[in-house]
């Protein structure tokens, strides 16, 4: 029996490392709400410089993230082209249309592609009469949430950001795995975030930061968006104590997240050599794997006790979905007991 337990809900379940606790602990501060916590300033200099932008904004959450990259781009009743199921669309609570008073068009994306075609018809308002509301943003997600981790591939966001600026809109990415991306491209994240006008990413997901996210961008956007985050009420103090663990995160998790990646690729490939419907390796590009128990007679939620039964922590996605996420908290005998138990159920 295993005395270990393991998560696989979310690389956002990861704990902070020791080496990110002794800098929270060293962290020199000072009150950001005068922009004056050094940490804080240093932590958006290193991750504007890394996406290769004039300015970064520290923040609480990719999803104040996003909000304030709608706020900053856009103005009351115009449209958003989203990915129809992109994080905005389906888990940021509605506050696209609740508190930035913006209209989303959601197009079906290919493995979270929205193609080219589709956003350039919606531009010209194909489909729709002749009142259309201006679409005066487009957001990309990459990597994508609910496309299992898929990376938009370089050429196609220098052909997106092409779009946006034939028909005046600006182009943020929603990069709350934007290191990932880059790290399973194998470029810089700069190579990715140059084809954006703004860009979130997230450091307490992956990277392992116990909060955070920081929006990037040109200076003056990020100067509107830090007045607008005092609005949401995102104004922290001694934040230089969070923005710490940041930075080691930036430091330190990069380069690793490939090591998560290979434990997706492992779990994958263990899962569909005990039934082929149950994953398909092919689409694992990052660190999600996409599981479908349909096959198995047993839904979703009954994987998730058989799961729970041997330590193993999962969350359904659907009737017989689920989203398994490979992290850092998780080793190479927490992937074998994962395909372990599926295996010894399958075969019972
Ligand atoms: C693609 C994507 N965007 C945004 C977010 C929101 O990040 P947060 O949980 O920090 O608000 C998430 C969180 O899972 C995400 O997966």
């Amino acid at each position: 029996m295993r005395n270990r337990s393991a998560d696989f809900r979310s690389d956002t379940t990861t704990r902070p490392t020791p080496a990110m606790r002794a800098a929270m602990a060293a962290a020199e501060v000072g009150d950001d709400g005068y922009a004056d916590d050094p940490t804080v300033n240093e932590l958006q200099r290193v991750a504007a410089a890394r996406l290769g932008k004039e300015a970064g904004l520290f923040l609480p959450s990719g999803t104040m993230g996003n909000l304030l990259a709608l706020l900053v781009h856009t103005g009351r009743s115009e449209e958003v082209l989203l990915e129809a199921s992109s994080h905005i669309v389906r888990s940021e609570m509605g506050g696209i249309a609740a508190v930035a008073g913006v209209f989303w068009r959601p197009l079906p994306g290919e493995h979270g592609a929205i193609p080219i075609a589709a956003i350039e018809a919606a531009c010209e308002g194909k489909g729709y009469g002749t009142a259309r509301l201006r679409p005066s943003l487009l957001c990309l997600e990459t990597t994508h949430n609910a496309a299992g981790g898929a990376v938009l591939p370089l050429a196609y966001l220098a052909a997106a950001r092409d779009v946006a600026r034939r028909f005046g809109m600006a182009l943020h990415i929603d990069g709350a795995r934007l290191f990932n991306a880059a790290v399973a491209l194998g470029a810089p994240a700069e190579a990715i975030a140059r084809h954006a006008d703004t860009v979130t990413f997230c450091l307490s997901k992956g990277l392992r930061a116990p909060v955070g996210a920081v929006l990037c961008g040109p200076a003056p956007l990020i100067a509107r968006a830090r007045l607008l985050r005092r609005m949401l009420g995102g104004g922290m103090r001694q934040a230089g104590i969070l923005a710490a663990a940041g930075l080691v995160a930036l430091e330190s998790e990069v380069d690793r997240l490939a090591e998560d990646h290979r434990r997706a690729r492992a779990l994958a490939a263990g899962l569909a050599a005990i039934h082929p419907s149950l994953c398909d390796p092919g689409r694992v590009e990052t660190n999600l794997v996409m599981v479908d128990f349909a096959a198995s007679g047993r839904d979703a939620e009954a994987w998730v006790r058989l799961f729970a039964a041997r330590g193993l922590t999962c969350r359904a996605t659907g009737a017989t979905r689920m989203r398994l996420v490979t992290h850092a908290d998780l080793d190479d005998a927490d992937i074998a007991a994962l395909i372990g138990v599926v295996r010894e159920a399958w075969q019972g």
